[in-house]
């Protein structure tokens, strides 16, 4: 290079600016909260979407365990060459929820074996123990099950038996053992041993180590990512699920509560939705059902929020609609799921609860009439469920949809009917790609503060769908993250707001990007998980001013920022989004009259490559950066890397 060459060079490089701009000066008004917040604002939404349920986060292992799958025999293999009519599958239409079983016919004692192949395999772990458990009646005395559980290379590595014992009743049976190695996709070999026949049903494989160790429980460590969130509430069962393909498929929630044997499993919408993600093994079993859900959401501190069926099956399908002379059962399920949730446990529904394990109430606050449902059909049977509900359970607040799109002529219409009827909450959507989520951080800004609160209760920035499967990298999270700043800020009116989907198998998925990616052995967040959790362990009561310039940091020069007080830990939380490639310096004045303890946390998300998320290779690839601070009194000045996420707290005297 020649010299003249090198001293342009050097003058360039040197003029290039360090920091995206002159420090910033931002302003606090600690004495002056602009409103109330709810400090159970950031939740969880939960639907048995990309197996988050079947397959994920309900920790059974067998696969069409009671052959109610359309064709029975999924899920399944023979491991033996028998005689015709040694395996049939029997119809017993008097078993409620569970008509199918399997008979046994075997009078000369030959070796009889099936295989089941799980949910894309079974994920075992070494030294864990294992309960299998099945349903069996009318055994000839003598005969046996052993089950052997293989890993990938057909290696036995865990075994047990049981005896049957006759009786014409249904009889459980169950036995438990540990296995000798992990195993991602392992197997389940039955074997009948002895002559005579025998009648089989919900043949099953659960890890004892489950969620608070409960017997045929949830996936511990899918559970532990939900807990770490600290999440206000959890949604659930979706989602389309709600609203099912058709009538017939929707989600009933009676259906899925008392004995698991008895759940009536039905087809899962998502089996068939993605012509590209196809997935005929997709079922809903309801292991994990209404009590479990309530349950979950007890566990893990979080509010529950059912949303129910309206009376319409998803518009994107077939639309059908409930007459509204027959709307009276839908609605009856909204009372009946008050009950089962709240009341005492004289009532039936409330007895139930009680009997399944629970008599203290759940304590429901909130209902959702539909999910993604539109038009004048909408209203109309949303205000039949309000009439009923506001009369007969003021205390319930009920929130309503306003369609798919946070836009355009249905949110639009919709928007003017919910906020007409008084409805309390309007759940909105948005799926959008990160722009849309800058773009809008002051969507709420000029919200009527009488009106009803919005829930934005389905959410994530998408790079690159609809043209391939969203990746959750940083950009999205990111972008995420600035917008959250703008729902904080506006946290009067925005009451709940939720990811969506949360979790994705990576063997199963049909939708993406979601929250937290499992295979059959384990999870990790994306970084938008790591956004979430940021917020949701950093929540407040009190939504605090911060300006610059005298507005609201809301995208000028690629900042974006939020302030609450939490007042039952006394600490003022400031959050910054630094959507610069440079890093920026910010100088923080708070306004207070209250003292300020010096000592400070600050807790840093980062990265320089908007490109990059995380995997099961690199979970941690972005991963809170927290450190111990002390700032000068009332003034903070600090400096604020490229592409960053940074929340400050401040204990306050
Ligand atoms: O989160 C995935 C799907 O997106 C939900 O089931 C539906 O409500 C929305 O369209």
């Amino acid at each position: 290079m020649k010299k003249i060459e090198i001293l342009l060079t050097a003058l360039m490089v040197s003029s290039t600016p360090l920091f995206a701009q002159s420090p910033v000066n931002f302003k606090v008004d600690l004495d002056r909260p602009s409103g109330k917040m709810s400090s159970d604002m950031w939740g969880v939404f939960f639907e048995d979407i990309n197996m988050g349920a079947d397959g994920g986060i309900y920790a059974e292992l067998v696969k069409n365990r009671s052959f109610e799958f359309d064709e029975p025999w999924m899920g399944w293999k023979k491991l033996t060459k028998e005689p015709e009519g040694t395996f049939l599958i029997v119809n017993n239409s008097k078993r409620k929820g569970n008509p199918r079983s399997l008979k046994v016919h075997n009078p000369n004692g030959i070796q009889l074996g099936l295989q089941n192949e799980g949910f894309r395999g079974m994920g075992v772990k070494k030294g864990e123990q294992y309960e299998f458990s099945l349903l069996f009646k009318q055994a000839s005395a003598g005969m046996r099950i052993r089950v052997d559980v293989l890993n990938e290379q057909d290696k036995v590595i865990g075994t047990s038996s049981l005896s049957l014992s006759n009786g014409s009743d249904w009889q459980s049976g169950s036995s438990k053992f540990k296995v000798s190695e992990t195993a991602a996709k392992g197997k389940l070999n039955v074997w009948i041993e002895g002559s005579g026949d025998a009648e089989l049903d919900m043949i099953s494989l659960f890890p004892t180590e489950t969620w608070k160790n409960r017997p045929k429980g949830l996936r511990k460590d899918m559970v532990q990512m939900l807990a770490d969130m600290k999440p206000g509430f959890i949604r659930f069962p979706g989602g389309c699920i709600v609203e099912g393909r058709d009538l017939a498929s929707r989600f009933q929630w009676k259906k899925t509560v008392g004995p698991i044997e008895e759940r009536e499993l039905i087809i899962n919408r998502w089996n068939t939705e993605f012509k590209h993600r196809p997935a005929p093994d997709y079922f809903q079993t309801f292991g994990l059902g209404f009590y479990e859900y309530f349950l979950m959401a007890e566990d893990i501190g979080a509010k529950a929020v059912p949303i129910l069926n309206c009376g319409m099956a998803c518009q994107f399908n077939t639309g059908e609609l409930v007459p509204m002379d027959e709307l009276d059962t839908y609605i009856q399920d909204a009372l009946d799921l008050i009950e089962f949730a709240n009341g005492p446990v004289t009532t039936t529904w409330g007895k139930l609860r009680s009997d399944m394990g629970h008599p203290a109430p759940f304590n429901l606050e909130m209902l959702g009439v539909g999910n993604e449902n539109w038009g004048p059909q909408y209203v109309e049977r949303l205000a039949a469920f309000k009439k009923v509900l506001n009369d007969k359970h003021p205390e319930i607040a009920i929130i309503a949809s306003s369609g798919t799109d946070p836009d355009g002529e249905r949110f639009a219409y919709l928007d003017e009917q919910l906020r007409d009827m008084k409805i309390d909450i309007i759940d909105e959507h948005y799926y959008r790609p990160p722009s849309w989520f800058l773009s809008s951080v002051s969507r709420y800004d000029d919200y009527d503060r009488k009106g009803p609160k919005v829930f934005a209760g389905e959410y994530a920035s998408h790079t690159t769908r609809p043209n391939g499967p969203g990746r959750s990298t940083w950009e999205a999270a990111l972008s995420e993250a600035a917008f959250l700043t703008g729902l904080e800020r506006n946290a009067d009116v925005v009451q709940m707001a939720s990811y969506a989907p949360l979790f994705g198998h990576v063997d199963g998925w049909q939708w993406s990007p979601d929250l937290i990616w499992v295979d059959n052995l384990q999870a990790y967040g994306t970084p938008s998980y790591q956004v979430q959790k940021l917020y949701s362990t950093h929540t407040g009561t009190d939504i605090i001013p911060l300006q610059w310039n005298g507005k609201a940091v809301a995208g000028q020069d690629s900042l974006f920022a939020s302030a609450v007080y939490d007042s039952k830990a006394k600490e003022l939380i400031i959050k910054l989004v630094n959507y610069n490639n440079k890093p920026v310096q910010a100088n923080f004045e708070i306004n207070s009259q209250k003292k300020l303890k010096p000592a400070a946390v600050k807790t840093t998300l980062a990265n320089p490559d908007l490109s990059i998320t995380t995997s099961f290779e690199e979970p941690l690839k972005i991963q809170p950066k927290v450190e111990e601070v002390k700032y000068n009194g009332k003034k903070i000045s600090d400096t604020f890397a490229p592409y960053s996420l940074t929340v400050i707290k401040l204990p306050v005297q």
